[in-house]
C-alpha cells in the first residue's frame, strides 16, 4: 500500500519538459521593465566617475542607476553571518571583480543590454590579492556554520603528538582544491513588483523564500508581512541560491526607483564572483598508522579563501572528527582574505573538498603500509563517534563498503600501480568513503482534506530539481491513507508555512517530517469527526482502532470515506497545521549519512587524458522517500565528482583578480561524453531516529568522496599521486 519509497516519476516532470513550468524570470507581470547589471572589471578600488549620458539618451531607457543616484536604502542590507554582505549601489567602493556597480533599466531587454554597454566608468584601481598561499600568514579562525549550526573551527581529541610518535607509518601531505563556481542551468533571476509603496512581491530563483523576504523587509524597512516571495521552479541551485545576493536587492531598488516592476537575470558571466562559489582550499593531513593498520593519529588542517568584507568557511576538516576510529584527532580551520566575492555553500560544502584530502591521504597511507585501502578503512571503522563519543543515529557504512565492492568488482583491482592496461590505456581503480551530515531543522506545513476526498498540502519550501513536489506528496499520501494521485503538494511561497533553507540535504528530512506530522494530525482530526458523527458508519468506534486506506477510514469491518466526512462536516476543507523540529532524542546521536565510492579510470599514458570509465556508489541515507529521485540525486553527485576531480576550476588572472574561465566553454563541467557508467545503489537502512520522517538526505552525499575515489584510481593507474585538483592532463605528464 505504501507510496513512500516507490520510484514515482516527478510530479513536475511533464511541466518541465513541455515548457509549461514557469521559472522566476518568466512570470508574466504587466508593465514589467528589464534591468541589466553593469559589473566592475577591477577587483579593488573605487568608482571615480560614471558617465551615463550616452545611455540615458537611448530610446526606451527608464533609468541608469549608479551609486550616485541610487535610492538610499533605509535599513540594513545584511544581518548575521551567513546572511551575506551585499553591494547594492550605496557607495563607490569596489571590493571584487564582477561586483555590480550600476543597473540599466529599459522597456526591453535589448535596450537595457545596449544601454548597459554605453556606460563609461572611470575607476581608481588598487592592486588586488588573490593568491591564497600568499595570505596564509594572516589567516584567522572563524566559527563554522554547517547544517544551520555554529561549530568551533578547531578540535582536539587525545594527544596528536603521541599518536604520531606511536605510528609505524606516517604521512604528512598538502592537498589543494581550486576555487569553483556554481553553474546551475538557470542563472539567478528576480522580478520585483511593488504593489504599493510599502508592499512588494518578488519572483526569485531562490533556495529559501523566507531569507529573501526577511532581507528585503529589513533593507527597505517594511514589515515582513508586506513582502511576498514566490519561487515555483528552480533550474538548479546547489547552494548559490541559498543567500539573497546583491542583485535581488538591486531589482527591488530599481523597481521602486522607476515605479515599474523590474526583472533582472544575471548573465552566465555575471555568475562568476557575485553569487558565491566554492573557495580555494589548502589542506594539510598528518596521519599515523600502526603496522596492523590501526590509525594512531589524524590531523586535518585547512585554510580556505574568503572575501575582504565577509566570512565564509569551507569546513573541509569537519568530517575528520567523525569518520575514523582513532584516539588522537585534531582539526583546524582557518580563513584568509582575498579580493574576491564572498564564497558560499556549494554542494557538500567542506565535505567534498575535505574528502578529497582526507580520502586521498588514507589511500596514500594504505599504499605506504601495504594494506588494501578498503581493508584499512574497515580496520578503523568507527562504531561510535570517535570525538563526541556518542552513538551514530544509524550507520550502515560496512554494508555500503561490501555492496559497493561487490558490485564494482574491487577484488579485481590491480594491487600494484601502473600494472594493468586496457586497449593501450592505463587502468586503475580507487575507492573512498562518503559521509555527509544528516541535517534536520524546524519546518511547518498545512494540510487540507477537500470535499472531493483529495488533499492539498503546502509548505514554503522549494524544489530546485530535487523532487520536493513529488516526495512530499508521497509522504502525505501514506500519512493520510489516500492515493498519491489525490494529493497536491504546493510550495515556493513565503505566504505558506515557514520552512528552512532548502540546502544541506535537509529538505526531505525537515519538510518531509513536517508534512508527515501535519498529515497525521489531519487524519486524526478526520477520524475524530467520523467517530463523533451519528451519521457516520464509524460512529462510536474508538479513534485508535480506525485506520485509513485508499481514501477511507476503516474500523471493525465498517468504513466511511474522507469525502463523506468532509461533506457531513459542512463541506468546507478540513485543515491542520503543524510543525516538526529537532527534539531531545536527536541530540543523543551523531547524525551522519554514509556511503562508499568506487571508480575505475583509463589514462592515456602519452597524453595524460583521464576517462572515468565506471563509478559505483553504495549509499545508506536512512529511509528513502522515492527510489528514483534519490538515485538521481546520488547520480548527479557522482557525476559532479567527475567534474571536481578532472574539470572544474574558476581560473583567476592573478594580476587583476578576475575569473577568466567565465562561461561554460571555459569553465568545464562534465558533459555526457565525459561520463561513463555511473551506478548509484541504495543500501537499505531502517528509519533513522534523527527525525520523524526517518530520512537522512541524499542531495550532497553522492559528491562526497567521489573526487578522491577518482584521484585514487588515477594513482592506481599511473603511480602518480596528484594532490591538487583538478587533475588535468598536464599534471599527469
Ligand atoms: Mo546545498 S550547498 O544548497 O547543495
Amino acid at each position: 500500500m505504501s507510496t513512500v519509497g516507490k520510484p514515482i516519476v516527478r510530479a513536475d516532470g511533464r511541466a518541465k519538459v513541455t515548457g509549461q513550468a514557469v521559472y522566476s524570470y518568466e512570470v508574466r507581470v504587466p508593465g514589467v521593465a528589464y534591468g541589466v547589471l553593469v559589473t566592475s572589471g577591477i577587483a579593488r578600488g573605487r568608482i571615480a566617475a560614471i558617465d551615463t549620458s550616452a545611455a540615458e539618451r537611448e530610446p526606451g531607457v527608464l533609468a541608469i542607476i549608479t551609486p550616485r543616484n541610487a535610492l538610499r536604502l533605509p535599513g540594513k542590507t545584511h544581518g548575521e553571518n551567513p546572511d551575506r554582505v551585499v553591494q547594492v549601489l550605496q557607495d563607490d567602493r569596489i571590493l571584487f571583480s564582477n561586483q555590480p556597480i550600476a543597473i540599466a533599466v529599459a522597456d526591453t531587454l535589448e535596450r537595457a543590454t545596449h544601454a548597459a554597454l554605453l556606460l563609461r566608468v572611470r575607476a581608481e584601481a588598487q592592486s588586488p590579492t588573490v593568491r591564497l598561499e600568499d595570505e596564509l600568514p594572516a589567516a584567522f579562525p572563524h566559527f563554522i556554520i554547517a547544517g544551520g549550526r555554529k561549530q568551533e573551527p578547531d578540535s582536539e581529541h587525545g594527544n596528536l603528538g603521541l599518536g604520531l610518535q606511536e605510528a609505524d607509518f606516517k604521512l604528512g601531505e598538502a592537498y589543494e582544491t581550486p576555487p569553483e563556481t556554481h553553474n546551475p542551468l538557470e542563472p539567478h533571476a528576480t522580478i520585483a513588483h511593488w504593489t504599493a509603496p510599502d508592499r512588494v512581491t518578488l519572483y526569485d530563483s531562490s533556495q529559501w523564500v523566507f531569507a529573501v523576504r526577511n532581507k528585503i523587509a529589513t533593507a527597505f524597512a517594511i514589515p515582513k508581512e508586506n513582502v511576498r516571495v514566490v519561487t515555483k521552479f528552480v533550474g538548479g541551485a546547489f547552494g548559490c541560491k541559498g543567500s539573497p545576493w546583491s542583485h535581488v536587492l538591486i531589482a527591488a531598488l530599481a523597481a521602486k526607483q522607476v515605479g515599474r516592476p523590474v526583472k533582472l537575470a544575471l548573465t552566465r558571466q555575471q555568475m562568476f564572483g557575485m553569487v558565491g562559489g566554492r573557495p580555494q582550499t589548502i589542506q594539510r593531513l598528518n596521519l599515523g598508522v600502526k603496522k596492523d593498520g590501526r590509525l594512531t593519529a589524524v590531523r586535518h588542517l585547512t585554510a580556505s579563501a574568503t572575501s575582504q568584507f565577509d566570512v565564509f568557511v569551507e569546513a573541509s576538516a569537519l568530517q575528520s572528527r567523525h569518520l575514523y576510529s582513532c584516539p588522537n584527532i585534531a582539526t583546524k580551520h582557518r580563513v584568509a582574505r582575498l579580493d574576491i566575492g564572498t564564497p558560499t555553500f556549494m554542494r557538500a560544502p567542506g565535505e567534498s573538498s575535505g574528502s578529497f584530502a582526507l580520502e586521498s591521504a588514507i589511500d596514500e597511507l594504505a599504499h605506504a603500509a601495504g594494506i588494501d585501502p578498503l581493508e584499512l578503512r574497515l580496520k578503523n571503522y568507527a562504531e561510535t563517534d570517535p570525538t563526541e563519543g556518542k552513538p551514530f543515529s544509524s550507520k550502515s557504512l560496512r554494508e555500503c563498503y561490501a555492496e559497493g565492492a561487490r558490485r564494482f568488482g574491487w577484488q579485481k583491482r590491480p594491487e600494484k600501480p601502473r600494472s594493468q592496461t586496457r586497449d593501450g590505456l592505463l587502468l586503475g581503480m580507487g575507492m573512498a568513503t562518503a559521509t555527509y551530515p544528516a541535517n534536520f531543522q524546524p519546518a511547518n506545513a498545512v494540510a487540507r482534506l477537500l470535499p472531493d476526498g483529495s488533499a492539498q498540502v503546502e509548505s514554503g519550501t522549494i524544489d530546485m530539481g530535487t523532487g520536493t513536489y513529488t516526495v512530499m506528496a508521497q509522504v502525505a499520501a501514506d500519512a493520510l491513507g489516500i492515493p498519491y494521485e489525490k494529493v497536491r503538494f504546493d510550495l515556493g511561497d513565503s505566504e505558506m508555512p515557514e520552512a528552512p533553507i532548502s540546502a544541506g540535504s535537509m529538505t526531505a528530512a525537515s519538510v518531509g517530517s513536517a508534512v508527515l506530522v501535519t498529515c497525521n494530525v489531519l487524519r486524526q482530526k478526520l477520524v475524530e469527526l467520523a467517530v463523533a458523527d451519528p451519521a457516520s458508519p464509524l460512529h462510536g468506534a474508538r479513534p485508535e482502532d480506525v485506520r485509513a486506506e485508499e481514501g477511507r477510514l476503516l474500523a471493525q469491518g465498517r468504513s466511511d470515506s474522507y469525502a463523506d466526512v468532509v461533506r457531513r462536516a459542512g463541506g468546507k476543507p478540513i485543515e491542520a497545521r503543524s510543525k516538526a523540529a529537532p527534539g531531545e532524542e536527536r541530540s543523543k546521536y551523531v547524525n551522519l549519512a554514509f556511503g562508499a565510492q568506487f571508480a575505475e579510470v583509463l589514462v592515456d599514458p602519452d597524453l595524460g587524458m583521464v576517462r572515468v570509465s565506471r563509478m559505483v556508489g553504495a549509499f545508506a541515507p536512512g529511509r528513502v522517500l522515492n527510489a528514483r529521485t534519490a538515485r538521481s540525486q546520488l547520480m548527479g553527485g557522482m557525476v559532479w565528482g567527475i567534474g571536481m576531480a578532472l574539470h572544474e576550476h574558476s581560473v583567476y588572472d592573478e594580476r587583476i583578480a578576475r575569473i577568466m574561465s567565465r562561461d561554460l566553454a571555459d569553465y568545464h563541467v562534465p558533459a555526457n561524453a565525459d561520463v561513463g557508467i555511473v551506478e548509484p545503489y541504495l543500501v537499505e537502512e531502517k528509519n533513522d531516529p534523527g527525525n520523524p520522517a526517518g530520512v537522512k538526505g541524499v542531495g550532497e552525499l553522492g559528491l562526497c568522496g567521489a573526487a578522491a575515489a577518482i584521484a585514487n584510481a588515477i594513482f592506481n593507474a599511473t603511480g602518480k599521486r596528484i594532490r591538487t585538483l583538478p587533475i588535468t592532463p598536464d599534471k599527469l605528464l
